[in-house]
């Protein structure tokens, strides 16, 4: 198949700018403001947040990319011949290219989800043009909203999702439960679902990951403030907040905040938010687990975990779970 047929018509569930407002205006009133981690993701956040994953800092996408390599047979051969791969989130699709120059043909297709339409189209045609055997069916959407999915070029023998870079993470562990519930409802009996989840250790290596020198990650935090600014008509002064990264203990996550330094009033879609000096904006977690934590977890979900791959220093992990073959 040529390049240009291989990636078919793109579905565009993306979210609006009035679920933005929305969304926003409800966590800015909150006792602890805090606005939806989704929607760090727009176009400049995409990018930003690639450039973190080459930071030294940033241990999870080198380590699960390890992973991967070491590893990439034995997942082809867990998710079996005519699958087709789902991924939930697929930015730039880095991961999925150690998948796909494995399993290739294999694949019935490859669906890639993902909120930002530019970068989600970016990428698709980029390893359209690196595996034109394999149907590319791109959906731009809100993955943890219900989303349609569109029909398979080919006959797949089953539905796996693809779910890599720990981005379970930025899920409460009911939201986790609740999002697997929904990824297994989409797989369907005789599903799969590879799994990228970053495991609990050293605090200071986990604050660190969040909190780079360079500042790459205060960037990409304060983009939302950017972000409300353009699209909400917000009055943040980008300079009056500073990035702020905590372990939560009892959560078992880090927590990203945006810290206001100076006693300010800040006008959002028309509506105005008093800040103290030293309150903040909670923007996002990221939850660690255990292998154990998540296990019980996955199987309160209808999956159940059938094979973990890790790094020699346990810092990261990728799971292959799979829903049971029979409907009942
Ligand atoms: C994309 C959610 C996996 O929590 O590690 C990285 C997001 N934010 N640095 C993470 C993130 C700041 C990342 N996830």
């Amino acid at each position: 198949m040529p390049t240009s047929t291989s990636i078919h018509p793109v579905l565009d569930q993306a979210p609006t700018t009035e679920s933005f407002r929305k969304a926003t205006l409800r966590g800015l009133r909150k006792n602890q403001k805090r606005v939806p981690s989704k929607f760090l993701y727009d176009e400049r956040g995409s990018k930003l947040f690639d450039a973190i994953c080459e930071l030294d800092e940033y241990y999870p996408t080198r380590t699960e990319i390890g992973i991967m390599r070491e590893n990439v047979s034995a997942m082809a051969e867990a998710i079996g011949p005519a699958a087709r791969l789902v991924e939930y989130g697929s930015g730039s699709s880095l991961k999925t290219r150690i998948l796909l120059e494995r399993m290739g043909e294999d694949l019935a297709t490859y669906v890639p989800v993902d909120i930002s339409k530019r970068h989600l189209l970016e990428s698709a045609e980029a390893l359209a043009e690196d595996h034109p055997a394999v149907p590319i069916q791109p959906v731009c959407a809100d993955y943890t909203a219900s989303f349609e999915l569109p029909e398979s070029p080919r006959p797949a023998r089953r539905t796996v999702g693809y779910y890599p870079g720990s981005t379970i993470g930025n899920f409460p562990r009911a939201q986790a439960r609740a999002f697997l519930s929904q990824i297994a409802d989409t797989t369907g009996p005789d599903g799969g679902l590879l799994i990228g989840v970053d495991l609990k250790k050293d605090v200071d290596v986990m604050t660190t990951a969040y909190d780079d020198a360079e500042g790459v990650t205060a960037a990409f935090s304060k983009n939302l403030l950017r972000r409300m600014n353009q699209e909400l008509n917000a009055t943040f002064d980008l300079d009056a907040f500073e990035h702020q990264v905590r372990w939560n203990e009892a959560r078992g996550c880090v927590e990203s905040h945006l810290r206001s330094t100076i006693a300010q009033s800040v006008t959002v879609a028309g509506e105005s938010f008093a800040f103290e000096e030293g309150e903040t904006i909670h923007t996002e977690d990221s939850h660690k687990y255990t292998l154990e934590g998540f296990a019980s977890l996955a199987a309160e979900t209808g999956f159940e975990v059938e094979s973990v791959w890790t790094d020699d220093r346990s810092y990261f992990s990728v799971q292959y779970c799979t829903t049971s073959p029979d409907s009942a």
